[in-house]
């Protein structure tokens, strides 16, 4: 460690306190809500931010808190077995299907809820659980069979529905096919492709999606020179999702000049301080910094050497914590779109906090910088 001891200690305390609220908040049933308290998302549990939540905990330590999120998953897609069947069925057939027609991106916690409307369109979380979970049975010795039917249903419903067109990370442009959700879905079927509890026609299938979108994310999603990675295909905006392709997802390998260059312009555009904007045009909340993009780069900063801006980035999230020990999403810090603040707080109510993605971001980085009590 290159961080005097104090420095280490207090990030190492915050990582212990994100733990905490994780597990305070996990349902007893399984699920982690987004935010217990936020208005738009109490109640329900996204397969995103939950697939980054488990990946947090499982570093950390928790093997249990990641293996009941995913028993939950696994049992909500086993739910819907029979209606991916028929949707498979109905795009074969050349029907056209409509948004809501699709599978939900959040699922509501308790089982008689009835669900809000949402825009549910979402294909990523689908890739991001199915790479949630693999690294997390990998890493803790867990037979993927527990989980079989959900991986079957979620890879076929991944490897069927894939390329096409859907709301991306944001919950935004769902007329467009976004770069860090083929990279969520690439990252996903690939994992699916190796996972011996599948048969060998599925794992075929998985392996020939995964290489597919790959290769329309390389052909249709990079612009600018030096090439790099695009917010949506045919597009040449930055989005700092995109940092995903590279680590965790490996669509492009952490040495690879397109996620090199993909990286560097996160940087120099979204990054102020430590903290990082989603894309430039943000008017959510104004459009702040947000603490989880700050460790998803930072990420990527550890896996390519730079100990030292990424023990930076956790600092600078580590600074964001309220008194009451929590993490919000973002931080009104440097608003991209200042004007669009107060419509969002009337409506909505305060920034959600806390956030748990952001906690299981902080576990995630903690970890991969050795910042961890283990
Ligand atoms: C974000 C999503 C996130 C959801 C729940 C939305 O505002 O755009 O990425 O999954 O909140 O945290």
């Amino acid at each position: 460690m290159t961080e005097p001891l104090a420095d280490r200690e207090h990030l190492l305390e915050i990582a212990r306190r994100s733990h905490e609220v994780i597990r305070r908040y996990q349902d007893s049933g399984g699920a982690y809500p987004a935010s217990p308290s936020f208005s738009a998302y109490r109640g329900y549990s996204w397969l995103r931010d939950g697939a980054f939540i488990a990946e947090g905990m499982s570093r950390y330590g928790d093997a249990e808190s990641a293996d009941a999120f995913h028993d939950w998953v696994a049992e909500r897609l086993a739910e819907r077995r029979d209606e991916v069947d028929e949707l498979i069925l109905r795009r074969a057939a050349g029907e056209q299907l409509a948004p809501a027609d699709m599978l939900p991106t959040r699922f509501a916690i308790a089982p008689d809820a009835g669900a809000d409307e949402w825009w549910n369109f979402q294909t990523d979380g689908y890739g991001m659980w199915l790479w949630a979970v693999e690294v997390h049975a990998t890493r803790h010795g867990r037979d993927l069979d527990r989980w079989r039917t959900g991986i079957e249903v979620a890879t076929d419903y991944a490897a069927a529905f894939w390329d096409v067109p859907c709301y991306d990370w944001w919950e935004e442009n769902v007329d467009k096919r976004h770069g860090s959700t083929l990279g969520a879905l690439y990252a996903g079927l690939a994992a699916a492709a190796d996972m011996a509890i599948l048969d060998g026609a599925r794992r075929a299938k998985a392996r020939a999606s995964a290489d597919a979108s790959r290769t329309l994310a390389l052909d249709e999603g990079v612009a600018g020179s030096p090439p790099r990675l695009t917010k949506w295909l045919g597009g040449d905006q930055i989005d700092a999702s995109l940092a995903a392709c590279v680590v965790p997802f490996g669509l492009v390998a952490p040495g690879d000049p397109i996620g090199a260059a993909t990286l560097d312009e996160i940087r120099a555009r979204l990054d102020v301080g430590g903290g990082v904007h989603r894309y430039l045009a943000d008017q959510f909340f104004g459009g702040g910094l947000w603490l989880l993009l700050s460790c998803l780069v930072g990420w990527n900063e550890a896996a390519t050497g730079d100990r030292g801006a990424a023990l930076a980035r956790l600092r600078w999230t580590a600074a964001q914590l309220t008194a009451e020990g929590e993490f919000p999403e973002q931080v009104p810090t440097d608003l991209l779109n200042p004007e669009y603040r107060d419509e969002w707080v009337a409506n909505w109510g305060p920034v959600a906090t806390p956030l748990l993605w952001s906690h299981g971001m902080y576990l995630i980085l903690a970890d991969e910088l050795g910042v961890t009590s283990r």
